[in-house]
Order: C-alpha cells, then sequence, then structure tokens
C-alpha cells in the first residue's frame, strides 16, 4: 500500500498548484493526477453535477490503484467531499477546503475573511462553514470571482486589465473598508480557487500589504503529509517519487497549459488521456 501512488484530481490544470506544493513537501511519494479538462469548468454547475464529475474522477484514480485521495479542486472539495468518502470509504479521501479555512484563521487578527472562490463553491458555503466551526465570532464574506479562472488559464496573471478586474471584484470590500465595532475590515483573503494563486500578486497591488493572503495548497501539502504519517502510508524508499499525469481532452493543451500552473514543463509522453 505504501507503494502505491497518491491520488490527485482536479477539474483541469488548476489542481497543479496543489501538486506543485505536494512535490516540495513529499518529495518521496509517487503522484498520479488526474485533470477533467473535458468537463472544466465545475466551478459554474450545479451541486448534482460536480458530485456526479467527482465521484467518477476518483473512481479512475482508485481503479489505478491508489493509497489517498486529494481533493485539489476546491469546488469538487466544497460540494463533493461526502459523497467521497461515502464511495471510496477504504482510503483517506482529503479536500482543500478544510486546511485552506484553517489556514485563514490562522492568519487573520481582526477575525474578518473574506474568501474568493467560484460560484459553486461560494453558494455552498463551505469555506464559511468550516471557518465558523473553527472560530465562531468569525466574519466571513464570500465574493465569487468567476473571471480569474478564464484570466489564469490565458496566463493573463497580472497588468492594467488585469488588476481592474481584480479591483471590479475588491473594491467594494476594499477600496474604502467600512471598520467599526460590528464589521471590522477584512485583514485576511483566502483563496478559494486552485487557478488564484496565479493572481496573487494582481490581488497584492489591489488590496495593499496590510492584507493577508493564504493559498490552501501549502497547507494541503502539510494536511496530506499528517494524513499519510497517522495511516502508516509513507513511502520509505530512497528514490524521489514519480508523477504521472490522466486528463480527459486535449493532452498537447494540458501539457502547455498545467506547465503554467506547475511552473515546470510538463512532457506530453507524460500524459494519458482517459475517458470517465
Ligand atoms: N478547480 C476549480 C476550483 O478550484 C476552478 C476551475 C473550475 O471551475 O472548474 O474551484
Amino acid at each position: 500500500m505504501t507503494t502505491l501512488p497518491i491520488g490527485l484530481f482536479d477539474s483541469g490544470v488548476g489542481g497543479l498548484t496543489v501538486l506543485k506544493a505536494m512535490r516540495s513537501s513529499l518529495p518521496c511519494e509517487e503522484i498520479l493526477y488526474l485533470g477533467d479538462t473535458a468537463r472544466l469548468p465545475y466551478g459554474t454547475k450545479s451541486q448534482e453535477t460536480i458530485v456526479r464529475y467527482a465521484v467518477q474522477a476518483a473512481g479512475k484514480l482508485v481503479e489505478r490503484g491508489v493509497k489517498m485521495l486529494v481533493i485539489a479542486c476546491n469546488t469538487a472539495s466544497a460540494v463533493a467531499i461526502e459523497p467521497l468518502q461515502q464511495a471510496f470509504p477504504n482510503i483517506p479521501v482529503l479536500g482543500v477546503v478544510k486546511p485552506g479555512a484553517a489556514a485563514s484563521c490562522a492568519a487573520t487578527e481582526n477575525g474578518s475573511i473574506v474568501v474568493l472562490a467560484t460560484e459553486s463553491t461560494i453558494r455552498g458555503n463551505a469555506y464559511q462553514r468550516e471557518i465558523y466551526a473553527l472560530k465562531p465570532d468569525a466574519q466571513v464574506t464570500g465574493v465569487p470571482c468567476p473571471l480569474f479562472v478564464a484570466l489564469a488559464e490565458e496566463g493573463w496573471t497580472n497588468g492594467e486589465l488585469v488588476e481592474g478586474i481584480v479591483a471590479r471584484y475588491l473594491d467594494p470590500l476594499f477600496a474604502s473598508p467600512l471598520d467599526t465595532a460590528q464589521q471590522k475590515a477584512p485583514d485576511t483573503i483566502v483563496l478559494g480557487c486552485t487557478h488564484f494563486p496565479l493572481l496573487a500578486a494582481s490581488i497584492r497591488n489591489v488590496v495593499g500589504d496590510s492584507v493577508h493572503i493564504v493559498d490552501s495548497a501549502e497547507t494541503t501539502a502539510l494536511a496530506v503529509k499528517k494524513v499519510l504519517q497517522e495511516n502508516n502510508l509513507v513511502r520509505h524508499e530512497e528514490t524521489c517519487g514519480r508523477t504521472k499525469f490522466l486528463t480527459t481532452d486535449d493532452v498537447s493543451r494540458f501539457a502547455r497549459t498545467g506547465s503554467l500552473f506547475l511552473g515546470l514543463p510538463i512532457e506530453i509522453d507524460d500524459v494519458e488521456l482517459v475517458d470517465l
């Protein structure tokens, strides 16, 4: 069991930001990544559709043999974690929402947290629920930012145009924030979508240096390590673990756009086309 790969899936290439963090904190682990690019985006779909897609994607990884499932997609984590845990009871299933919520609670000083995510993630209230569970006096505001997904996929992550779009979403909360005893000005942003870390510098330019920006990828990687240790699933080989990629659509597009998210070139030979 310990030598099996960790299965990681996302609606597309965005989850490679989580893979990148896992590669540096778990260099010995083998990883099998599935990007369901044919059905991207999940973030605008109904709850029923997201659950169906997520169970099919995870099922493909389990069929190949994985020792743990990591849901790198915030939308699927927000909506489908329980159905996935029920569908695959024999292996640990971890999502990115809980670690991201915990990191935002650790970062905030005044308890006022803004969650930036897809429409479905915000609608499902999962981040809000997890934050309130850890910090009942928190003030949480969810902002759906669907255009950020397209910008990141296009590689448009900085410049005047991008910052203009960021400001359009965030100015109502950050341009002249109310700061009263009842309503604190937000001091923390959680990037509740796989794509948003690519826009972090532009978000920083718009909101200024005083706001904490939390990326759930790093904390998820640490949470994965903890789960592996607790379940005696750590791979003890000396050699570095390999990464293999599965995609449900065009292999060369996956390799090309995926390289932007991973920050490293992805070889086409390491990517396999699969049907779910
Ligand atoms: N991976 C999704 C997420 O983290 C973003 C892209 C999509 O909408 O499918 O929410």
